[in-house]
This record gives C-alpha cells, structure tokens and sequence, in this order.
C-alpha cells in the first residue's frame, strides 16, 4: 500500500468533509451532514493509520497511534455524552485549544526532528511553515483557554482593556515576526549554531520566545473581549484553530490536513461575520478586542417601574387566548433552552394544529447562545421543520399574527434595537413581536436577558407577562389545551 492510495483516500475523505458541511447548513440535511463527516474522519484516520502513517508493523508503533486514539476518544465520548446543551461553547472553546496546542508541538517537533532534512529553498519554506504554524497555534490554544475560563465562569466576563493595548499587540506581532530573520539565520546549517543554554540552541531559544510572545498575545487578545461577544470569539478561535491545522498540514506535508484545516478555517471565518452581523457588531472590534467594548456609550440603565406597568396573564388564560387564535407565533430564545421546555413548546404546538390553528416558529440568527441553538433544540423535539422559518422570513407576517408567543427570548424582541441609539444593541436587527396581536412573554422576572438592557416591549399595552420558568408555565398552557 502505498502513497497513491493514500491520496485516493484523502480526497475521498475531503469530499466526505465538503458534503458533510453542506449539510449541515440546513436543518433537514444536518444528520447526513454529520454522518458525511464521521465518514471521512473514520477513512481519514484508517488511511494515515495503515498507508500513510505507520509503516513500520510493530508494537510500539501501535501502541504509539492506538493507545491516544482509545484514550482520547473514550475521554471525549465521555464528555460530548454528559456536556448541557448551555455548555457547549465552553466545551468547543477546550476542544480548539487542543488543536492550538497540537500545532504547537507538531512544528517543535518538526524542528528538532526533521528540519535537517531540508536545503535551500525547501529549508526556508518549511522554516516559514514552522514559525506560522506555531505562532498561530499558540495564540489558538492561549486564547482557547481564556476564553474557556470566561465562558465557564471561571474567569471574569469583564473586558480587561490595558492603557496602549493595542500598541501592545503591535509591539508583540511584530517582535513575534521579526524574530524570524535571526531564527532563519541562526538554523543555516552552515553556520555553526552556538549553543545558548545546555542542549538548547539559539534558534530553538528563538522559537521558544515566539512561543510565548505569542502565547501571551493569544491571552492578552481573549482578555479584552467582553461577555456579549464571547460567542463571536468562540467562533473565530474555530476559524484560527482551522489554521493552526492548515499549517501543521504543510509542516507535515499532508494534503488531508490541509484541505481540513482550510475548511474549518474559512468556515470559521465566515460564520463569525455572519454572527457578527446578527448582532450588529464590527468582526475587526472583536478581533482585536476592547473596540466597542470599554470605549463605548455607557449603557443607560433604565429601573422597569420607571417604564410603566406590566400586565400579567397567568398560563390558564394563555390557554383561552391561543383557543381564540387563527394565526400563532412562537419566538424562542435562551430561557426555553435553560428550562428545557422545548418538548413541552412542540406538545403545545401540536394541541393547537390539531385545532386547525396556523402555528409557526420565528427563529433569530443569534436566539440562544450558539448559532443554530434553537433549531437543534427543536429539531430534537421533533417540531416539523417547515414550519420553523428565519427571522427575515417572518418579520413582514407579525402584524397578522393574532399572538406571539416569546419562550425566554429578551434581547432578540427588544424594540429599543431600533429606536433607542444609546441602547448597547441598537442596529441589531430584531423580531418585531410587538406587532401582532397580542404578546405573551414567558419569563420568571422583568430581569434583562444577556445585553443586559431593560426591554420595554413587557409594558406594551398589547403585551402579557406570564411569568414563572418556562418548563412549568407551559406544562399548565398544554394541561388547559388537553
Ligand atoms: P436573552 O436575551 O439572553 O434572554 C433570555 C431570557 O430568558 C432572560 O431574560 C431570562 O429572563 C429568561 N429565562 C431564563 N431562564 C428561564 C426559564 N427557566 N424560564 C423562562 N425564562 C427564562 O436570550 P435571547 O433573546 O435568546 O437572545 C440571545 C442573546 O445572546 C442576544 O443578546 C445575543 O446577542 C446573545 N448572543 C447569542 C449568540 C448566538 S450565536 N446565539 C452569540 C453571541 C451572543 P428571566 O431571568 O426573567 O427569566
């Protein structure tokens, strides 16, 4: 077995990859995706396994691939089974930093073990490869950490904005990078490398010091970010992590690892605009951090009472309402997932389609705390997906909607994102809930949602309060309808 096949294989599994993010673009399609995707790894792992990688057929060799690949894959499988739905962008954050670190050590190693191999122009190229490959993994797992310490809690949500942050992060890219001529000097074979300190030479000591000037920027970079931008980070560390793996890919001359590491990357990217744009947020703010966060308007706290009054309408009378209804929309948002009411919510919707009543789902781009959040919780309590339509599918129907229902949404419905311009999410684009009918907003309290701004739809005169959590206010609409 031989080269030829493994490049066979590879492509196979890239193809595999391609379809399987196709699919995952949409609702219906995202299990095939996933499918496609498991697929490719398991062809991907086989073919470095028995054409590319271990060539030699002994134990240790073996128990060098097999004995991580049972391990880590018992850890994880552990760990996917057991994580909360609220809890996967920290988990996603830990499994990023991994990559980081594994690009880390692959372009060391790389460095100590095979670089002598080169001359010439293929040296300095994979030099170059090295020193990118390291320094963008480095960031990738440093800045992976942080933001897994915030999203945890561990960590302040708070944006840490240093005097001079920014030439800070100049001064250290730029170091970072300028080390490279003296590292690219000092590893010419011909020259002879005078030994710094024991073993350690001055071009791995260079290395070194990019490591952690690096390490540190990844830190400095996530330290800046503020709570509400989290996810966005998240995402771009995603979109990093893909070019970490894109790099090791060329350190190890792997196409699959490259083609991988490319999709993630692009993917990421792309995925972070478009989340930045849900939410009304500049990308290049976010990468750099502290933009929009510290330097910003102050938000201007409104206290509820000094808004109005609220109108409560317990979940009996929600039941009557929806009995009177032709046309119903439903908004869900971070509070349904918290509660798990998702089951309940479809129980609900199928009460009332049975009694011939237009029932439909409005979802915002960035309802809940990951993209995509509500349609996964949906999809798994089996709400039909045609009837499940984007937000600027939707908006124009509100006005002949009889009632909106908003589940534990807050910022996504908040009208002031369109009149208010010292509100902190003005220009985000919303759900325009307070056009219909009737609002009912299933919520505990008047309490904010994650901008933390005061929502002044609750005191709309068409608005009802059904307060209590989410799980046990529509348990008692649903035991009405029955
Ligand atoms: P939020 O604005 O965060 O509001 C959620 C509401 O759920 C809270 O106000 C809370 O009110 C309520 N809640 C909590 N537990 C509940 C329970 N057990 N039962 C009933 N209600 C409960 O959520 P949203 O409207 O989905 O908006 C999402 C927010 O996250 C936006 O600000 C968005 O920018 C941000 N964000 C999302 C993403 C992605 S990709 N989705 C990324 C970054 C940021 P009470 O405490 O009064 O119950």
């Amino acid at each position: 077995m031989g080269t030829g096949l493994a490049t066979v294989a590879y492509l196979g599994a890239a193809i595999l990859f391609i379809q399987s993010l196709g699919g995952l673009a949409n609702q219906e399609s995202a299990r095939k995706g996933n499918l496609a995707g498991i697929a490719g790894m398991v062809i991907a792992v086989l073919a470095t396994c028995f054409i590319a990688g271990v060539t030699a057929w002994n134990g240790a060799a073996w128990g060098m691939v097999l004995g991580p690949l049972v391990i880590g894959g018992a850890i994880g499988a552990l760990l996917a089974g057991r994580v909360a739905m609220t809890a996967m962008p920290q988990l996603v954050a830990l499994l990023h930093s991994f990559v980081g670190l594994a690009a880390v050590l692959v372009g060391i190693s790389s460095f100590l073990g095979d670089a002598h191999n080169y001359e010439g122009a293929a040296r300095t190229v994979h030099l170059v490869e090295i020193w990118l490959g390291v320094a963008i993994g480095s960031i990738t797992f440093t800045g992976s950490v942080i933001a897994w310490g915030k999203l945890r809690g561990s960590l302040s949500g708070k944006p840490l904005l240093l005097p001079g942050r920014h030439l800070l992060n100049l001064l250290v890219t730029t170091t970072s990078l300028g080390l490279f001529v003296p590292f690219l000097m000092m590893s010419d074979p011909a020259l002879a490398e005078p030994a710094m300190w024991g073993p350690i030479t001055a071009s791995t000591g260079m290395l070194g010091i990019m490591t952690v000037l690096t390490g540190l920027l990844g830190i400095h970079l996530v330290m800046a970010i503020g709570g509400a931008d989290m996810p966005v980070v998240v995402s771009l560390l995603n979109s990093y992590s893909g070019w970490a793996a894109a790099a090791a890919g060329f350190m190890l001359s792997n196409d699959l690892l490259i083609v991988t590491g490319a999709l993630v990357g692009s993917s990421g990217a792309i995925l972070s605009y478009i989340m930045c744009e849900a939410m009304n947020r500049s990308i290049w703010n976010v990468v750099f951090g502290g933009f929009g966060t510290g330097d910003s308007k102050p938000t201007v706290q409104k206290d509820p009472s000094e808004i109005g009054e609220v109108e409560e309408l317990a979940p009996e009378g929600v039941a009557e309402l929806l009995e009177d209804a032709k046309r119903v929309v439903i908004i869900p948002g971070y509070g349904m997932a918290v509660a798990r009411a998702q089951h309940l919510v479809n129980d609900m919707t199928k009460m009332l389609r049975d009694r011939n009543i237009d029932v439909r789902y409005a979802i915002h781009p960035v309802a809940g705390r990951l993209p995509g959040h509500m349609n996964v919780l949906l999809a798994e309590a089996g709400v039909p997906y045609d009837i499940v339509l984007e937000m600027d599918e939707i908006n124009d129907d509100l006005p002949r909607t009889d009632v909106v229902l908003v589940i534990g949404a807050n910022d996504i419905v908040n009208p002031d994102a369109q009149t208010d311009e010292s509100s902190p999410i003005y220009g985000m684009p919303v759900l325009e809930a307070w056009k219909a009918g009737t609002v009912v907003i299933f919520k505990r309290s008047l309490g904010t949602g994650y901008a933390g701004v005061p929502n002044p739809l609750f005191f709309n005169d068409n608005s009802r309060m059904c307060f209590g959590s989410a799980g046990d206010t529509v348990r008692t609409v649903v035991e009405n309808l029955g």
